[in-house]
Parts: C-alpha cells; sequence; structure tokens
C-alpha cells in the first residue's frame, strides 16, 4: 500500500512511523509536513534512510502544492495528524488554528475526493477526545457522545471531525475517525504538560500548575494510542468513529507529584527539593475539568488494549527525556529553525 501520513514530523506521527515503517517493508510510506515549530526531522532518524520511507515538506494550506504530492505519490491510505495541537497556543492566537485544523483538513479531503474515485482508498482522520467538552466527575465519553468543544483548539478539531463524515456521507469517500485522550511518550514537543515538567525539573525551575491542579486527564502512552490507529486501517469500518482511551485517569498535580519522584530516583535528588518547585498559577480560561474515555467498542470490534500501564510508560517517558538532552536542546533553540531552513529550506 501507498500510505501517506501528514504530520509525521510531529509527535504521534514520528512515533507512528518509527514504529510502523521499519515493520512493514511492504509499504511504502510518504510524511508530509509543514515542519512547524512543533516538528523536529531528526525525530524521523530511525527511518530517514529506510527505502520505503520518503519525506515531502508542504503546507496543508497550499493546496496546489498537496496536489503535487498527490500527484507525484498517489496514495491509497492517507493518515491525518497534521495539526496545530497545543490548547494553550490556540487561547493565544486561534488564527493558525482555524486554518491548518479547519482549512487544511478541507484541502486534504478534496485532494483524495480528487484522485480517489468513488469508494477507493482511506482517509483515517486522526482526532481528541476534547471535541466532547467536560466531564463532571463521573461519566466516559463514548461514540455517540455529543460534541461540546470549549477551546478554539478543540473546536477546530470538531469541525474537521465534522468535515471528515460529510466528505463520507455526501461524497462516498472511505473515512474513520479516532479520537483519543492525552497522548505522552517520547519525542513530545515540551510544551504539553509533561515534557515541560521533565525539563523544569532537570533545570529546577518553577512546575506551574494551573488553578488547583484538579483536572482529570485520561493518559495514553503514544505508541499504544499508533497501535490502535493502525488496528482501526487494518480492519475497522469505513464511516464509523473510534474511542481510544488509556483507562488511566489522573489529576494534574499528581502527574506532577509522580514526575517529580521519578525524576528524583532517576537523578539521585531529594524528592523533597523537587516537589518544592510545584507553584500554582491562573487557570486556563474555558480548562475542563475532566476527560475520560470509553473505549470500549475498539477493544470489542478490533481486540486492541493499552498495553502501557501509566506507570511504566512514565518511567520510560522520563528516562527518555534522560537519555536525549540533544534531541530536547534542539527543538529549543534557534540553531534548531536554521537547521530546518539549511536542510528544508528548499524543497
Ligand atoms: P504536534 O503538534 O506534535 O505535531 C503536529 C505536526 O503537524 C507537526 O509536525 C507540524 O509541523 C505539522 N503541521 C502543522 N501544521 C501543518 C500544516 N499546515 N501542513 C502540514 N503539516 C502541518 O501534534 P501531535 O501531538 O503529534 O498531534 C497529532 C494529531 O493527534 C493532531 O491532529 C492532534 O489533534 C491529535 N491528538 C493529539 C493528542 C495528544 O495528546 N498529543 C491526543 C489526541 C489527538
Ligand atoms: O485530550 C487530548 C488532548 O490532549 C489533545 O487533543 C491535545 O492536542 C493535547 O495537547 C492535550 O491537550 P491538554 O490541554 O489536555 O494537554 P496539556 O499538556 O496542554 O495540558 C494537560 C493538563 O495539564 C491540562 O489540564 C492543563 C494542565 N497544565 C498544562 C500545562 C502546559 C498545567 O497545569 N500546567 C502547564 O504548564
Amino acid at each position: 500500500m501507498r500510505i501517506l501520513v501528514t504530520g509525521g514530523a510531529g509527535f504521534i506521527g514520528a512515533n507512528f512511523l518509527n514504529l510502523l515503517v521499519p515493520r512493514h517493508r511492504e509499504h511504502q510510506f510518504v510524511n508530509l509536513d509543514a515542519l512547524t515549530y512543533a516538528a523536529n526531522p531528526r525525530s524521523l532518524d530511525p527511518v530517514a534512510s529506510l527505502p520505503n520511507y520518503a519525506f515531502e515538506r508542504a503546507d496543508l494550506c497550499d493546496f496546489s502544492g498537496l496536489r503535487a504530492v498527490f500527484a507525484r505519490h498517489q496514495p491509497e491510505v492517507v493518515v491525518h495528524f497534521a495539526a496545530e495541537s497545543h490548547v494553550d497556543r490556540s487561547i493565544a492566537g486561534p488564527r493558525a488554528f482555524v486554518r491548518t485544523n479547519v482549512e487544511g483538513t478541507f484541502n486534504l479531503l478534496e485532494a483524495c475526493r480528487e484522485l480517489w474515485t468513488p469508494g477507493q482508498g482511506l482517509f483515517h482522520h486522526v482526532s481528541t477526545d476534547e471535541v466532547f467538552g467536560s466531564l463532571g466527575a463521573t461519566g466516559r465519553f463514548d461514540e455517540e457522545t455529543r460534541y461540546d468543544p470549549s477551546s478554539p483548539y478543540s473546536a477546530s478539531k470538531a469541525a474537521s471531525d465534522h468535515l471528515v463524515r460529510a466528505w463520507h456521507r455526501t461524497f462516498g469517500l472511505p473515512v474513520r475517525v479516532s479520537n483519543c485522550s492525552n497522548n505522552y511518550g517520547p519525542l513530545q514537543f515540551p510544551e504539553k504538560l509533561i515534557p515541560l515538567m521533565i525539563l523544569n525539573l532537570l533545570e529546577r525551575k518553577p512546575l506551574p500548575v494551573y488553578g488547583q491542579g484538579l483536572n482529570v486527564r485520561d493518559w495514553l502512552y503514544v505508541e499504544d494510542h499508533c497501535e490502535a490507529i493502525w488496528a482501526i486501517i487494518g480492519a475497522g469500518q469505513n464511516g464509523r468513529t473510534y474511542n481510544i482511551g488509556g483507562r488511566s485517569e489522573q489529576r494534574n498535580i499528581d502527574v506532577v507529584k509522580q514526575l517529580c519522584h521519578l525524576v528524583a530516583e532517576e537523578t539521585g535528588t531529594p524528592e523533597a527539593e523537587l516537589l518544592g518547585l510545584i507553584c500554582y498559577v491562573s487557570d486556563r480560561p474555558g480548562h475542563d475539568l475532566r476527560y475520560a474515555i470509553d473505549s470500549s467498542r475498539i477493544e470489542a470490534e478490533l481486540a486492541w488494549k493499552p498495553r502501557e500501564s501509566f506507570a511504566s510508560g512514565l518511567r520510560k517517558t522520563v528516562r527518555w527525556y534522560l537519555a536525549n538532552r540533544a534531541w530536547i536542546d534542539s527543538v529549543r533553540t534557534g540553531e534548531y529553525r536554521r537547521w530546518i531552513e539549511q536542510n528544508y529550506g528548499s524543497r
């Protein structure tokens, strides 16, 4: 199969490619990515020289560039990860979110519709549980839960989900949608809670917990998410939605305390010193209280379930950041942007 992955230089996309390209030499993978601030081509070092992998720098919002990539590679499957993904950034500047997540998804759907005859191809749309809004103290999101997004990010992802389903119902495009909970693991840009806290711990900087730290997220190790998407591509049904979660609900403050404990253990630092870095800061506007996913559909229909426990996944993640300081430094310095321009500027 010829598989086009969008956003493959970002956190989840790179983990997906690093997991699947070496395992599936019979498939050709093309990574289409605009290389925004959130991307790091070095995340793809394990697959960059494999014969079944190719990279195309392109912006989803440039329809003619997108068509050219489609004409060159003639994908049979599209796995759509590319997005602006950080909620806080969407509050500070929502325009890029509407542009990439809504217009970019629209362009991608149109490129597929142009290339594929009706009923041909497969479009897998990677989405989020944030489209469902906030839960109270009880309950879980299932595939029938009403959309009720709170942030510009989640509203733009909700809009993209609706476009994808409309292209299925109206034009017969074969689509599948997955809505997943919070991912964590290697290669995550250090603006998200877990890598941000790990790096601040290593540098003895304050650990900014929003509000009282009582918001709850359901955490899933990134490779478990990638395996779920691969299972849906392999055996899911067209027009169907699958919720993916880790059955691992945690309050933010508890996540931060576990990170203090792990970093203390792994670096031989007194835990009390690290716990002393916790500080409570102003809450995120529109902050959803709680997310929890009911993944019984994907578990029953596709025999998927998460392999990693939160305790073991979090330790692996801390160890990865400790062992990969060069990756971290590279995404945080101006040198990184210069390197991208030198290596990809002309593509
Ligand atoms: P990320 O921000 O780490 O990576 C996004 C990637 O998309 C980057 O490589 C970036 O360069 C690329 N991109 C952005 N705009 C683009 C454009 N206009 N054209 C082409 N490429 C562009 O994101 P992530 O955390 O890996 O998330 C991937 C997908 O999974 C997103 O759709 C996100 O909504 C969804 N998701 C994420 C999580 C999570 O916890 N991270 C959970 C559920 C769903
Ligand atoms: O639920 C899936 C979503 O998870 C994905 O769709 C998003 O792309 C992804 O970014 C993530 O969104 P969150 O807003 O839940 O993730 P974030 O890491 O930004 O924050 C997790 C929780 O931690 C949230 O309740 C806000 C809180 N937080 C976050 C940061 C960055 C803090 O308390 N302090 C912080 O500094």
